[in-house]
């Protein structure tokens, strides 16, 4: 069954309407269980939605992917996010500290943010 607004649509199609093609960070977040609560992680991921949306009103203008993951095999001091290609990895990614870490990322800035505790960058393709 297609999801709404997917109907009568290809792959190609569906992936243009999220703006897949121009994005320049893709970003994991962890809502648990382990790592942090159900709630807290659900509360981040909501904070998540609502920052990148506030970033960049049209979904297909984005340049940040997000994308809630089950386990990131970290499993404490969560919610654990990483983002790609920069791997950069990041504890604590609670709703009240989300829009700080996706500000750190988006700005280019190079210096590790506090919540930051590990790099693996991977090269760009
Ligand atoms: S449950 Fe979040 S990293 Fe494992």
């Amino acid at each position: 069954m297609a999801k709404e607004g997917h109907q009568g649509k290809n792959l190609s199609e569906i992936a243009e309407l999220y703006g897949i093609g121009q994005y320049d960070t893709h970003f994991f977040l962890c809502t648990g269980p382990d790592c942090c609560s159900p709630e807290e992680g659900l509360a981040a991921w909501n904070a998540l939605k609502a920052k990148i949306k506030e970033l960049f009103p049209r979904m297909r203008d984005a340049k940040i992917y997000r994308t809630k993951v089950g386990c990131l095999r970290m499993c404490q001091e969560g919610p654990t996010a990483v983002c790609y290609p920069q791997g950069r990895w990041f504890r604590g990614v609670t709703a009240d500290k989300v829009a700080e870490v996706i500000d750190h990322i988006h700005s280019g800035n190079p210096a590790p943010h506090p919540l930051e505790f590990k790099q693996n960058p991977l090269p760009r393709g």
